[in-house]
C-alpha cells in the first residue's frame, strides 16, 4: 500500500496536489497520531474535570499530559518525518489568505500534509495549549492574583474555540475533498502524489509515546505518582479552597493541595509524558 520511501531531506513546503495525481500514500507517523489524539483525550479530560471538586488532581494530570506532549511535538516538529516537521507546514499569511478564498470558491487547494488554514489553527492550538497550562499551574502554584484564575479559564475557553473551528475545518475539507481526514489522522494515509510518502512510520517512537502516556495516566490515577508535587509544592490550597468555597462539598480539594507538600518538588518532571523521547 505504501509507495517508495521518500527522502526526509525533500521536506519542503507542500505544494498543492491536483486530483489526477492523487494516490493513497503514507503521510502521518506514528508520533504525530499518538500524539494528536492523546492530546484530544487530554483536552477533553481537562476540560471535563475541570469544575470537578475533590477532582482537581485528574485536572492537572490531563493539563500535564497536555504540556509534554505539546513539548514533545515542537522537538517532533524539528525532527519528526517530513510531513510532520514544522517546516513542511509554515506558510506565510498571504498563503493561508489565499487558500481560505479557494475555500469559499468551492476550488480548494489540496494539500498532501497539512493545508495552510489547518496549519494556522495547528500552531495557535499548540501556543494556546501551553498558555492554557502555563496560566493553570501559575494559578495552582497561588503566584499570581485572581486575574490569573481569569486568565486560565479564558485561555482554556479561548482553546475550545480553536477547536471547535479546527474540527468544522477539518469536516469542512474532508467534504471538499471527498477524502476521510479523520481516519487519515487513525491509519497515517492520505492522497498525495505517488512516490511522495514518507519511508517509515517510527512505530518504536509513537510506541514509546504511547505507553508513556498511557504509564502517566496509570501512575498519577493509582496515586503511585504525586500529581500536586509535580504541579509545584508550594500551592497552599488558596486555588483549591475557592474551588471547595463553590461547593460545600469540596472539602477533598484542600487536602489535594496539602499532599502537594511531598518530597517530590521537582518540576522539570512537567514533561513526564516525554520522558521516554
Ligand atoms: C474529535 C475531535 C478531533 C478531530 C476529528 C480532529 C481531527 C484532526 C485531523 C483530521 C487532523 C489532520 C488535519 C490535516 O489533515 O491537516 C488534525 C490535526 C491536528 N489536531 Fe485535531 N482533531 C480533533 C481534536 C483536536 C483537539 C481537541 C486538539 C487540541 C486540543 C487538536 C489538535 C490538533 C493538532 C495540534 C493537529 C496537528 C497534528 C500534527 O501535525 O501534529 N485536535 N486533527
Ligand atoms: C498543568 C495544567 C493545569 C493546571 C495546574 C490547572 C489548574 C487549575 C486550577 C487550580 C483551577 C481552579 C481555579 C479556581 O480556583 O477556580 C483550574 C480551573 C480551570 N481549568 Fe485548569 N489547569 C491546568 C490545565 C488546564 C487545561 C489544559 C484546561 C483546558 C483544556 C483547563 C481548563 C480549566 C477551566 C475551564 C477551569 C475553570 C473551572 C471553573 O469554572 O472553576 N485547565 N485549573
Amino acid at each position: 500500500m505504501h509507495t517508495p520511501p521518500l527522502d526526509d531531506a525533500r521536506s519542503s513546503p507542500v505544494t498543492p496536489v491536483t486530483p489526477d495525481d492523487r494516490a493513497p500514500i503514507a503521510v502521518w507517523d506514528l508520533p504525530t497520531r499518538v500524539f494528536h489524539w492523546a492530546l484530544a483525550t487530554a483536552f477533553a479530560g481537562a476540560f471535563l474535570t475541570a469544575e470537578w471538586d475533590g477532582g482537581r488532581k485528574v485536572h492537572v494530570l490531563f493539563g500535564l499530559t497536555m504540556v509534554g506532549l505539546i513539548v514533545f511535538r515542537i522537538v517532533w516538529g524539528f525532527v519528526g518525518t517530513r510531513y510532520a516537521r514544522f517546516r513542511s507546514f509554515v506558510f506565510p499569511p498571504g498563503r493561508v489568505a489565499s487558500y481560505l478564498r479557494s475555500i469559499l470558491a468551492r476550488a480548494p487547494e489540496h494539500h498532501v500534509g497539512h493545508n495552510p488554514g489547518a496549519a494556522a489553527a495547528i500552531f495557535l492550538m499548540l501556543g494556546l495549549g501551553l498558555v492554557t497550562a502555563a496560566s493553570g499551574l501559575a494559578t495552582y502554584r497561588e503566584v499570581g492574583g485572581e486575574w490569573l484564575e481569569e486568565a486560565h479559564e479564558t485561555a482554556a475557553f479561548g482553546l475550545l474555540a480553536l477547536v471547535v473551528v479546527h474540527v468544522a475545518g477539518v469536516l469542512l475539507s474532508s467534504f471538499q475533498h471527498r477524502e476521510n481526514l479523520v481516519r487519515s489522522m487513525f491509519t497515517g494515509v492520505k492522497l498525495g502524489r505517488a512516490g511522495e510518502g514518507i519511508a517509515g512510520g517510527r512505530v518504536g517512537i509513537g510506541l514509546a509515546l504511547l505507553f508513556a502516556v498511557l504509564g502517566f495516566w496509570s501512575a498519577g490515577g493509582t496515586g503511585a505518582l504525586d500529581v500536586g508535587a509535580l504541579a509545584g509544592p508550594k500551592a497552599a490550597g488558596r486555588a483549591g479552597e475557592k474551588a471547595g468555597e463553590k461547593d460545600a462539598a469540596g472539602s477533598g480539594q484542600t487536602r489535594e493541595h496539602g499532599e502537594n507538600e511531598g518530597p517530590d518538588d521537582n518540576h522539570d518532571d512537567d514533561e513526564g509524558p516525554d520522558d521516554d523521547d
